[in-house]
């Protein structure tokens, strides 16, 4: 009687212990990706579909309730692997206190999507743009994403295959914006261009440099899209916007690293020049 007892005892707290412990476990198999600015458009849409293809999702917010109801609205879904994380990109604490919070539920990071961005506005006319607003966008698409890729880089190397994806633009194309035939010509101005472009650079610098490990980092335009980032004058659906970050976030071992790609300027491959 004792004895049977004790075992139903042991089943029960060992059934705890499962229970307490199986969902840990399915987390740490899971995939995990942190996207920054997801609490809507693009990357909201990103995070949705990482969900449904079985990834884990911090998801970066700038306001932790924005997040929280962006988390919520995915579960509404029946996507619940996710969890909204804050961060400002623009603010060196704000990216540390991030790192701690997911370095607190995770050993490693598979991917980071640097998708947090602005436009500046317009218009952006070289001869006139402002210094102050030009100092801002740098600060968001080009030193926020350095910020966040230096915090997060050490658990993404711990990944067997790390993934960065840096959101950026056709916009930023050198040599399509030089060309006097491009269609977005008249949309080319002196601050949202020159930050991407800044962007590209870095993000050819990190591949150069981690060009003999596991890691792959690319360029990614999403396509000019119907978002809050141009009053949803885009042309395209976030939804094709999170498909192409999508397929470079997931991209095996014969992937590329250190390219520029644009689906949307080149249909056929998707590598642009820079
Ligand atoms: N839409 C297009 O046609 C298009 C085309 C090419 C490239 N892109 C690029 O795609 C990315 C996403 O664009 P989108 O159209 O989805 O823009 P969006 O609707 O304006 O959303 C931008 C996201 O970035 C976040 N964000 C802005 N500043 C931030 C900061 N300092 N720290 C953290 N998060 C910040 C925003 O947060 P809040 O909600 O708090 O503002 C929001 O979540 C951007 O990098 C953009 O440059 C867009």
């Amino acid at each position: 009687m004792v004895l049977a007892y004790q075992f139903l005892n042991l089943a029960t707290s060992g059934e705890k212990v499962l229970r307490k412990f199986v969902p840990t476990f399915k987390i740490n198999k899971m995939k995990k990706v942190f996207i920054t600015g997801a609490n809507k458009s693009i990357g909201y849409e990103t995070a949705r579909q990482l969900l449904q293809e079985g990834y884990y999702v911090y998801l970066g917010s700038r306001s932790l309730e924005n997040g929280q109801e962006a988390v919520e609205k995915l579960k509404s879904e029946g996507l619940t692997q996710a969890e909204a994380i804050q961060i400002d990109i623009t603010s060196q604490e704000s990216v540390e206190s991030a790192r701690r919070e997911i370095g607190k539920k995770t050993d490693v990071l598979d991917v980071l999507i640097n998708n947090a961005g602005m436009s500046g506005g317009m218009p952006q006319k070289p001869t006139t743009a402002s210094v102050e607003v030009l100092q801002e966008v740098f600060n968001v698409n080009l030193y926020g994403t350095v910020r966040t890729t230096q915090a997060f880089i050490d658990l993404l190397t711990k990944s067997p295959q790390p993934r960065i994806v840096n959101v950026s633009s056709g916009m930023a194309s050198l040599t399509l914006c030089s060309d006097p035939t491009f269609e977005y010509k008249d949309y080319v101005g002196g601050i949202y261009s020159p930050s991407k472009a800044a962007l590209n650079m870095y993000t050819i610098a990190l591949a150069l440099e981690l060009r003999d490990t596991p890691l792959k980092v690319n360029a990614v335009d999403p396509g000019f899209t119907a978002t809050d980032f141009n009053n949803h004058r885009g042309t395209g659906s976030v939804e094709d916007a999170g498909k192409r970050i999508l397929k470079y976030a997931m991209i095996g071992e014969d992937g590329p690293t250190g390219k520029f790609i644009s689906e949307e300027m080149n249909p056929e491959t998707g590598i642009v020049a820079w």
